[in-house]
């Protein structure tokens, strides 16, 4: 189930333009996102890194349904953090509440690379437990 929350400011993304890899980590899972294969069905931004998880199989925990209003989707981007968009204060104050806060935390539902790198991001230990993964 996809969807917006009306109470959040509009998030400004760009969505990405050429193929770029994504890695999730502990796991080493690496998938390569395709613009052609960004979907608006699935939970979190379009072109969100939720979004990309959950249509390579990874189910990353993301209880309010990736309208920024958790922040159990918490994740670190490790490498390719300037291509994301801008966090917005919404998702600033979300990201607030999570456990081992991180200067490259993000929500991951609000969280829209640009493709320009390739990005690496890590799903923090307390919320291992929940990703599940189809592969
Ligand atoms: S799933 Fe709730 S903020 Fe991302």
């Amino acid at each position: 189930m996809a969807g917006i929350n009306p109470y959040i400011e509009r998030v400004e993304q760009e969505l990405p333009k050429q193929k770029y890899e994504l890695t999730f980590l502990p796991m080493q899972i690496k998938v390569v996102v395709s613009p052609d294969s960004i979907k608006s069905d699935f939970d979190g931004l379009p072109g969100s890194i939720l979004n990309a998880a959950l249509e390579a199989g990874i189910d990353i925990d993301h209880s309010c349904g990736g309208v920024c209003a958790c922040s159990t989707c918490h994740i670190i981007v490790k490498e390719g953090f300037e291509s994301c968009n801008d966090a917005t204060e919404d998702e600033e104050d979300m990201l607030d509440l999570a456990p081992g806060l991180n200067p490259k935390s993000r929500l991951a539902c609000q969280c829209v690379p640009d493709g320009s790198q390739r990005i690496i991001v890590e799903i923090p230990e307390w919320n291992r437990n929940l990703v599940s993964e189809d592969h």
